[in-house]
């Protein structure tokens, strides 16, 4: 009897385009297990889809100057289809915008209301008088009362992962109008979640202690036993679904109420679709629920959808939580508003046939535990030393080999040999070896071990060199034979991780794609006498060329400075990332030409205040390889500029120079140090940055208009 699966990925917020730290966070693995689960003959419904409402679509949407509508179609699509290029095999990628959500959102609430569960509070919450607006989530900011970073949200804290309400900020401010938002009435239906202490520490404290992953587990056990709040699942906000009672007019479900209901409205849709019965994927205690997220979704999995889905009283609860930690890329965090990211779809754009490279990189660095880093150096590095020399240079021999000897016809096995034996013997350990990290989780290992039946194929190639057998065939055919079944046993294996180069092997080995996982543990895979179709190579060697391009890319990208400021991270995604979506198109002078981006009128060019000044001093910022720390004279005053150009220039060699100054950008604290405005730079065709000076000497101060 296969067993019953409900897996789902973080719904991300349709405010912008999905980057690599999101693929590694909350949906390659999933896809992994998924692909795993149903190569079991398992039945399992694996749903997605956009989280549409809240205030990071709104506040998106005033930024570009557009609609939430807008917004969220233009991302959904972006999304969607970079999901299924990058092969996420999602049975549904829905929408919260979708009707079917709408009601199965206020059904919940409903009968959560008609069970009592909630508790309605006429509170006192922040109102900015400037834009007349109550402040909900993330349109207030201020500093987190548990770490103390300066940038946290109304509703959670990116940097230490705590929830957190509005009223709990320290210097709270608008995002809308920056000014000081004040207390104004306003009536709420609050989830109790103290009422839930004891159930929490029995459900999760007690019995998750040994299944769930040390990294959730820990930070659940502390949210538990330091108490929990009473949580509004309302909100004075003008997108989202309307409360369904009299006397909520104007307000609509939290977000987090609302996105993670989103799993059952997709899967709704996604049985209506398919003649199957939604209830069994989510009633049936027999269906095991799993939800993959990000390490900033932990507190809204784990604690307040099951106590809403607790108090509901029809609905399973997770059996797993397999929470990531973060990516970072080239020593830096991934960052939206600096555009220091890869964005899955430029990178599909770019590289249409190595959907797998990425894959097998980021499945070999998941922030399973920890922390992880991507770089394109090692990105490089694990395409050329392990899918190509490894993985590819095993499957081309026999590829090759087959054909010299048997006119491409698989051979009979001869007498086997104890080597032949050891090998055979070794190759059916892998199957559950891997199945069983799969289903711990632990993804990274099973890929390497994935590996490992690649370089078991090797071995045997180079211990037995059947090239080197003058006079017996039968011999070459046997050595033939096996490397062929581990090529046919590796096409199962790497299936879950290398979807597209796993339908290569099949089609080399004439294998229908149906075998089930258990069968990567025959011997007579693939059968004698099938006739194996040549194929092209699996990987290719990647230049230093291509990868060049990719980090001055980032630069090109990033000539703004790091900042001591992450209001960027999940709010959204600037405009200039979309407008260099396609700069790798001209590729004249190994340069590409940023396209012109949207025309301002002279009162916003009129805003920038820009001047020449004079270099009086430079060097180096201590532990920054990037940065340099200028002394400017700047005609009105003597002040410093941290400016991220350390690579280009040699603060010796810039000593005295006069350059070009934004003098007006908002200061910014640096590495510790107060940043007065940015130097204006260009990027020349190699990759260096140049100033901008005058043809002539100017005085200091001189403005440019
Ligand atoms: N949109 C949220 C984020 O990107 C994740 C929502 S997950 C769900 O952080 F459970 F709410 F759907
Ligand atoms: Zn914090």
């Amino acid at each position: 009897m296969p067993k019953r699966y409900t897996v789902t990925s973080a719904l991300p917020y349709a405010n912008g385009p999905l980057h690599i730290g999101h693929i590694a966070g909350a949906y390659l693995p999933a896809d992994i297990f998924v692909r795993y689960l149903r190569l079991r003959g398992e039945d399992v419904v694996y749903v997605c889809g956009s989280d549409e409402y809240g205030a990071a679509i709104t506040i998106k949407a005033k930024k570009e100057g557009t609609t939430p509508k807008a917004i969220i179609d233009k991302y959904h699509n972006i999304m969607k289809s970079a999901f299924e290029r990058f092969g996420i095999a999602f049975d549904i990628y829905h929408r919260t915008s979708e009707q079917i959500h709408t009601e199965t959102s206020q059904a919940i609430f409903l009968r959560l209301h008609e069970k009592g569960e909630f508790e309605v509070l006429e509170s006192k919450q922040y109102f900015d008088e400037v834009a007349t607006q109550f402040l909900a989530d993330r349109y207030i900011m201020g500093t987190c009362p548990k770490c103390g970073n300066e940038n946290a949200y109304g509703d959670q804290c990116e940097k230490c992962g705590s929830s957190l309400s509005p009223t709990d900020l320290i210097n709270p401010r608008s995002t809308l109008s920056g000014s000081k938002p004040v207390l104004k009435k306003t009536k709420h239906w609050y989830l109790p979640m103290n009422k839930y202490e004891d159930w929490l520490k029995e459900w999760i404290v007690k019995e998750k202690q040994n299944t769930w992953k040390t990294n959730v587990y820990g930070q659940c056990k502390s949210w538990i036993e330091g108490g929990l709040q009473a949580r509004s699942m309302t909100r004075d906000l003008d997108w989202g679904i309307p409360v369904p009672l009299e006397g909520a007019e104007g307000k609509v479900l939290y977000v987090w109420l609302d996105a993670p209901i989103g799993y059952i409205s997709a899967t709704r849709e996604w049985a209506k679709q398919n003649g199957k019965n939604w209830e069994d994927y989510w009633k049936s205690p027999d269906t095991e629920l799993y939800h993959f997220v990000g390490k900033d979704n932990i507190v809204f999995h784990c604690i307040i959808f099951p106590i809403i889905l607790k108090a509901h009283g029809a609905f399973i609860l997770p059996t797993n939580v397999p929470a990531n930690e973060f990516l970072n890329l080239e020593g830096d965090k991934l960052s939206t508003s600096r555009n220091w990211a890869v964005w899955l779809h430029e990178y599909l754009d770019e590289f249409p046939d190595k959907q797998d490279v990425l894959r097998y990189v980021l499945g070999s660095i998941l922030p399973e535990t920890k922390d992880s880093e991507f770089t394109w150096k090692d990105y490089q590095a694990r395409n050329n030393n392990e899918l190509v020399a490894i993985f590819g240079n095993f499957v081309n021999r026999p590829n090759n080999l087959i054909f010299k000897y048997n006119n491409g016809i698989v051979p009979p096995l001869g007498e086997l040999t104890e080597y032949d034996k050891s090998v055979l013997a070794e190759l059916i350990t892998y199957p559950d070896k891997i199945g069983d990290l799969i289903k711990n989780f632990r993804f990274r290992d099973a890929l390497a071990e994935v590996m490992n039946v690649a370089r078991l194929g090797n071995k045997y190639l180079a211990d037995t060199e059947p090239w080197k057998i003058k006079d017996n065939p039968e011999r070459v055919g046997t050595i033939m034979n096996i490397s062929l079944q581990i090529i046919g046993n590796l096409s199962i294996l790497s299936k879950p991780f290398l979807p597209r180069t796993a339908e290569k092997l099949e089609k080399m080995l004439s294998l229908d794609g149906k075998a089930s996982w258990d069968e990567a543990k025959k011997a007579d895979l693939v059968k004698v006498g099938t006739t194996i179709t040549k194929i092209e190579l699996l990987f290719e060697k990647i230049e230093d060329d291509v990868i060049e391009k990719q980090i001055q890319k980032l630069t090109i990208n990033n000539k703004q400075l790091p900042i001591n400021n992450n209001q960027e991270t999940t709010i959204s995604n600037n405009i200039k990332q979309s407008q260099t979506t396609n700069n790798q198109q001209q590729p004249t002078n190994n340069q590409s030409v940023v396209p012109q981006k949207e025309l301002i009128n002279y009162d916003d060019f009129s805003k920038l205040d820009i001047r020449i000044a004079t270099i009086l001093a430079a060097e180096k910022v201590a532990k920054a390889d990037k940065l340099l720390k200028l002394t400017l004279d700047t005609g009105i005053d003597t002040r410093i500029v941290v400016s991220g150009i350390a690579e280009h220039f040699k603060p010796e060699e810039i000593i005295g120079k006069q350059i070009t100054l934004l003098a007006n950008l908002a200061p910014r604290v640096i590495r510790g140090i107060e940043s007065k405005g940015m130097i204006l730079t260009a990027l020349d065709g190699n990759g260096k940055l140049r100033f901008l000076h005058p043809s002539e000497a100017v005085m200091n101060g001189a403005t440019v208009s």
